[in-house]
């Protein structure tokens, strides 16, 4: 969700009003991934390194999401969403850790859209924390470092049991993935959109689907796929 800071100075306003416009078109693609029924979404709202912005911009932000969290999770429940935070919680302000700790246990039991919210994220960070998780099992001796396979490393993330993204888009017109999901983004269709995120439409969200439509995903693999081995054909 780029370009927030660079849509308010083209009118002249503070950064704050970028982020703020940039709340409607996140209930716009939640409420178009919810109808479409894709199965998970993940918002990357404030990273690692967000926090070395101007103090006032960051507690604007902070205040956005709590005020966000507070107008908007019973209307993500009745529309029988998961609501959950990733990132590094312990450095969110007491009150957002409180106001997400219930938004995400009022709607822990929906079936809808999976929403994660990543703030306060870094791809390098869940890396981190991943081997740090990892590494105490092996303390412990319920883990043999040895034995440690891509399964665990995926089940230690943050996101262990949400599947991979499909597709990643990021508007604002750079071609960079700024620390987000480093591992989960291996085999992801990258869509960049040069639009500023406040401007972010439904027909802009329809030209990442329909680009993603037109992908020829190998995984690594040749496609078409291979005829069965010998002896397997009609397994
Ligand atoms: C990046 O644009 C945007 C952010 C760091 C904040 C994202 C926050 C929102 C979209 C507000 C609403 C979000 C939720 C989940 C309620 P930038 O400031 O880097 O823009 P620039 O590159 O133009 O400076």
């Amino acid at each position: 969700m780029d370009g927030n800071g660079r849509w308010a100075a083209a009118r002249g306003l503070p950064r704050h009003a970028g982020h703020k416009a940039g709340i409607s078109p996140v209930r716009m693609v939640i409420q178009e991934c919810s109808q479409r029924g894709v199965e998970a979404l993940t918002l990357f709202a404030f990273s690692s390194e967000n926090w070395g912005r101007p103090s006032i911009e960051v507690s604007g932000i902070m205040n956005l999401f709590l005020d966000a969290l507070e107008r908007e999770t019973a209307q993500l429940h009745a529309n029988r969403v998961r609501v959950r935070i990733v990132g590094e919680r312990r450095t969110l302000p007491v009150r957002l850790q409180a106001l997400v700790a219930a938004a995400q246990a009022q709607t822990a039991g929906n079936d809808g859209l999976r929403l994660q919210l990543a703030v306060s994220y870094g791809g390098r960070w869940d890396i981190v924390q991943a081997n740090q998780r990892l590494a105490e099992q092996c303390l412990v001796g319920a883990l043999n470092p040895r034995d440690i396979t891509e399964a665990h490393f995926a089940g230690a993330l943050e996101l262990a049991d949400v599947p991979d993204p499909d597709l990643f888009i990021r508007t604002g017109g750079e071609r960079r993935i700024s620390n987000f999901l480093l591992w989960n983004l291996a085999y992801t269709e990258l869509y960049f959109s040069d639009g500023l995120w406040p401007d972010f439409s439904v027909a802009h969200f329809e030209e990442a689907l329909a680009f993603f439509a037109q992908r020829e995903r190998r995984f690594g693999l040749t496609y078409p796929p291979p005829p069965p081995a010998a002896g397997q054909a009609g397994s």
